[in-house]
């Protein structure tokens, strides 16, 4: 198996991760409470031959470059599965105070396409959390990951990768002080998620692939939308594994999960069975797919398991006190013994992450490696029933949502040569 590089992961980001991931509960995740409504009669952000979205890694996240409005202004967001909306932040915040970004501030009133949403707008009134009692500007308030966020609900011209179209979005123009620092660079967000104002609700497309490269600087990722959404095996390598219905979570007001689901029903370590379903079969565990937190979690029966084949398969005994955020880290370790972890989903597609993909470098550069899945405990105790699988463990598999049939498949994948 060779020697683990250790990897560059930037600890304080995971740090930041796992601390959001305390405070937060995932269905106080990003924009929980944002933007939904019906799809836009004029959303064209696919174009027939389906978009492509390059993607890039930016501190400890897979970022996406974009821009909005006439004549076009640079912006680039975190790409988050679950998000409700798109995002970025506008230059009102002048007065309220901006969160550090890497580009100049989406300047609104140097758009001649921009407009802001008016309070009887029916765009306006889908939103839950719409604040009107300012102008006749549509304002909404939604919580991230990071903090809250305070915007006005906007339409422009958008242009991500090879797809343009006029798209709603939030124009951020105040935010909870944690935010600053936390967002590290990308000026907002792009959410994928289930509901009718993320990007893949907006651009109505029937399927959309993400294919997440090694993390790391200079290496592309790349998000697929509508045609261009496929599997270069075309699925054979793994049978679909069914989305669970949006209503299976209960989440929200209105109805809504922006959650991409499914459920596992095993999981092993070499030989060992860390998570299997009783003899009658079913599911150990609702897992949810993330591409923001970089971590995976996993029930703390089949995690307390996990950590003892590790331990075993390394023979050394791990460090008293792990850095944070991990649970479980090793000094000198030789990482050649420990198998492969392997993921059963429901309808039988597997997912094999190698030691290579779940244990890390620290970070510190001197040789300590540690387990980058953690016990769900924790998360809040509202998500023990959930496991999230983290971007780390969904390098260099391309998945691919299919919307219609409602299900997930996915291969391994060379992501950086996909585009
Ligand atoms: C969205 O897609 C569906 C089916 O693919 C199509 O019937 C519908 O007209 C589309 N709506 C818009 C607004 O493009
Ligand atoms: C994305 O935009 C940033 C500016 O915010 C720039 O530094 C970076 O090179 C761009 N990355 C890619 C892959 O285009
Ligand atoms: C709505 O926005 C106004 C400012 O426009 C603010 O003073 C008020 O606190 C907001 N209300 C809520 C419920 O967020
Ligand atoms: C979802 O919520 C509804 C109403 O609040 C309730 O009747 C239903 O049993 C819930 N479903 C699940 C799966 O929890
Ligand atoms: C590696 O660095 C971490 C953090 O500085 C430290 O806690 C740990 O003891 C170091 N390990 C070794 C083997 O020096």
């Amino acid at each position: 198996m060779g020697s683990l590089a250790p990897m560059q992961l930037l600890v304080l980001c995971l740090i930041s991760v796992t601390t959001c991931a305390a405070a937060h509960g995932l269905r106080r995740g990003l924009d929980q409470q944002g933007m939904r409504g019906r799809i836009l009669a004029d959303a064209t952000a696919a174009p027939p031959g389906g978009a492509v979205v390059p993607l890039h890694w930016s501190g400890a996240r897979y970022v996406a470059n974009f821009t909005i409005g006439t004549p076009p202004q640079a912006v680039s967001g975190i790409v988050d599965l679950s998000g409700e909306l798109v995002w970025t932040q506008c230059a009102a915040c002048r007065s309220s105070g901006c969160f550090k970004q890497e580009l100049p501030v989406f300047d609104p009133s140097a758009s001649n396409t921009y407009r802001a949403e008016q309070c009887g707008s029916p765009l306006c009134k889908s939103i839950p959390t719409r604040n009107c009692s300012g102008d006749g500007e549509c304002g909404y308030e939604a919580p991230s990951m990071f903090g809250d966020t305070f915007g006005i609900a906007s339409t422009d011209a958008i242009a991500i990768g090879n797809a343009e179209g006029r798209l709603a979005f939030g124009c951020v123009v105040a935010s909870d002080g944690s935010i600053d620092g936390a967002m590290d660079g990308p000026s907002g967000f792009v959410g994928l998620g289930r509901t009718p104002w993320s990007l893949v609700g907006q651009s109505n497309v029937t399927a959309f692939s993400y294919c997440l490269a090694p993390h790391g600087p200079g290496k592309k990722s790349a998000l697929f939308l509508g045609a261009s959404a496929k599997l270069a095996g075309a699925g054979k390598s793994n049978p679909p594994t069914p989305l669970l219905g949006q209503h299976a979570s209960n989440t929200s007001d209105d109805g809504s999960d922006p959650y991409y689901t499914v459920q596992l029903e095993g999981i092993k370590a070499g030989d060992v069975a860390v998570a299997a379903a009783s003899s009658g079969g079913g599911a150990i565990t609702v897992l949810q797919l993330e591409t923001f937190r970089p971590l995976s979690y996993l029930p703390d029966a089949a995690y307390q398991a996990l950590e003892k084949v590790v331990t075993a398969a390394l023979g050394s005994p791990s460090m008293a006190n792990p850095p944070e955020p991990f649970d479980l880290c090793f000094q000198n370790a030789a990482v050649s013994g420990v198998p492969d972890l392997v993921f059963t989903f429901q309808g039988g597609a597997t997912l094999t992450a190698p030691p290579s993909k779940y244990l890390l470098g620290d970070g510190n550069g001197n040789g300590t490696v540690c387990l980058s899945i953690l016990s769900s405990t924790r998360l809040d105790s509202a998500d023990d029933g959930v496991s999230i699988l983290g971007s780390l463990l969904q390098e260099n598999v391309h998945f691919l949502f299919d919307l219609e049939k409602e299900t997930l498949s996915f291969e391994p994948a060379d992501c950086s040569s996909l585009t």
